[in-house]
């Protein structure tokens, strides 16, 4: 009984002890648990004083073809300064953010255990991505997948012709949506209003907040019930017994 009873209080304590809000996701560069970087680079250096990233990582955010991903941006002709800024930011947010969690899923992937989906991404940082990449061409809509390795970087699988940007995303919200195939949810909350995670930011990091907004309202529900359930059936077995 009494194996059964600390049973039930471990796996409750269990669920409660992962801190969703303060955390990072189990993929190929995160360092294990967030903490200060005083030598963030350059577009990442917002996230200094609690990140997920190493200083390594963000330097690395900045180059072409680095080896975080091998990845080439310029698979089709040179990608204008002005819309890689926005990848580099992607990029930045997505190896350095602590506040992911409420998004965090696990994937069955080679190059890691975890990933994010549906991040609510405000309209502003989504609009301005676009709107700064819409003049630039590529040959896909989804960059996650089908790219041909052989080289070592992506480039254009066989048939997949390289056309105007707005071909394959016609709005920012196709992009945003689209291009890590549904990593970002598109939103029309703006970066004012508290429900939407910011890719640029200066200051203190206002995307802890948005987390605990969605963690309360939406996602904290089943886990919180479960965990009723089980403080009951714990509190019920411990009356039985003495
Ligand atoms: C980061 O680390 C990798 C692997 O250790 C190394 O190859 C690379 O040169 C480093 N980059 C920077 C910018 O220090």
């Amino acid at each position: 009984m009494w194996a059964i009873f600390t049973l039930i209080l471990a796996f409750s304590s269990g669920t409660l002890s992962l801190d969703k809000l303060n955390m990072c996701m189990d993929a190929k560069h995160h360092k294990t648990s967030p903490g200060p970087e005083g030598l963030l680079y350059n577009q990442c250096a917002p996230w200094k004083n609690n990140a997920c990233c190493t200083a390594n990582t963000s330097e690395e955010a900045h180059s072409d073809n680095s080896y975080l991903y091998n990845f080439n941006w310029n698979h089709c002709g040179s990608m204008s300064p002005k819309c890689k800024k926005h990848f580099i930011q992607d990029t930045c947010f997505y190896e350095c953010s602590p506040h992911l969690g409420p998004w965090i899923q696990e994937v069955d992937q080679s190059w890691r255990k975890e990933r994010i989906v549906d991040v609510p991404l405000c309209m502003e940082d989504c609009h301005s991505w676009w709107e700064d990449c819409k003049d630039d061409f590529t040959c896909k809509s989804d960059w996650h997948t089908g790219w041909n390795w052989n080289s070592g970087f992506n480039h254009c699988p066989a048939g997949a012709k390289c056309r105007k940007w707005t071909d394959f995303y016609p709005t920012p919200k196709s992009m945003c949506e689209q291009i890590w195939s549904n990593s970002y949810l598109y939103t029309t909350h703006s970066k004012t209003s508290g429900r939407c995670m910011q890719l640029w930011f200066s200051g203190e990091n206002p995307n802890r907040k948005v987390a605990e907004y969605y963690l309360n309202s939406a996602l904290q529900m089943p886990s919180f019930t479960l965990t009723s359930i089980l403080s009951l059936a714990a509190a019920s077995l411990a009356m039985t017994m003495s």
